[in-house]
């Protein structure tokens, strides 16, 4: 472990200040518990790519993906700032974020699709199941999971061979400005030895970042290969594309 290695100094960055933020679509960062189907949905990984190599999980969340592709035989490191605090209090604060989201979508139906979840019910039983799934297999802090905040992470260069991001970046565009997106997405490129998969690239209004294409440009003169694809998971109407980025 290397506290912090190769992110920029913290006081070069910043989020947006709580002065600052414009609440939009669902507010607060919650804690979610997608399901391992889901999640390998959302990011359209073969069982292949599941087993190639460490992967790393960032935010994790309360999902039970990790659990999922242990008990196939490969590997995931879940990093997540929730990680360093008590598990109860955190498991808690978990299942109520899961209502929360619940009750989002239930009073925003023109935001999702069904398909995936057949309705909101199936949506809270599988998210929930999710959750105590990962209880079970969470044991505090340890080899799996990190409690640590992007964009520094505590791990070498090439550490895992893929990273993953979910409903962080570009979801809550209030809560991280451009700066923080950008040394997020280099961070997790150092880290990764071969590829970075974020998702989705809508926020929770269906709005994408403005500065979304000038985060690409700055990649790209990093020489960096960034890919829109498509996945074959549609929760949030119209987010059904991952960002893959690739060392040039
Ligand atoms: C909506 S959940 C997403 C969890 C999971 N990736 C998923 O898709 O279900 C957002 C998570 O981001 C975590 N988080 C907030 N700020 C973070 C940061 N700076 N770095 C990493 N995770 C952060 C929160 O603790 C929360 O668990």
């Amino acid at each position: 472990m290397h506290p912090g290695a190769g992110g920029p100094p913290a006081a070069t960055l910043r989020a947006v200040s709580t002065e600052e933020r414009t609440p939009r679509g669902l507010g607060d960062i919650i804690t979610t518990a997608r399901p391992f189907d889901e999640y390998r949905a959302m990011f359209d990984l073969t069982e292949d790519e599941l087993l190639a190599g460490p992967i790393l999980d960032c935010p994790g969340g309360a999902g039970d993906f990790g659990e999922g592709v242990r008990a196939m035989g490969g590997t995931v490191i879940s990093v997540d700032p929730v990680y360093g605090t008590p598990l109860e209090d955190f498991l808690e604060a978990a299942r109520r974020d899961t209502h929360t989201g619940n009750r989002y979508v239930i009073e925003h139906p023109h935001l999702y699709v069904m398909g995936f979840f057949h309705d909101t019910d199936d949506h809270l039983a599988r998210r929930l199941a999710g959750l105590e799934r990962f209880a079970a297999g969470f044991r505090g802090p340890g080899p799996f999971h990190v409690a640590a905040s992007l964009p520094h992470l505590p791990f070498p260069d090439g550490h895992v061979r893929l990273a993953l991001s979910a409903h962080l970046m570009f979801t809550y565009p209030d809560h991280l400005d451009r700066n923080t997106h950008l040394a997020s997405l280099r961070e997790l490129l150092r880290v990764a030895s071969e590829e970075v998969r974020v998702f989705p690239l809508l926020d929770t209004t269906l709005q994408r970042v403005p500065y979304f294409d000038d985060l690409l440009a700055q990649l790209a003169a990093d020489g960096v290969r960034a890919e829109i694809r498509r996945v074959p998971y549609e929760w949030q109407r119209g987010a059904d594309e991952m960002l893959v980025l690739r060392h040039g």
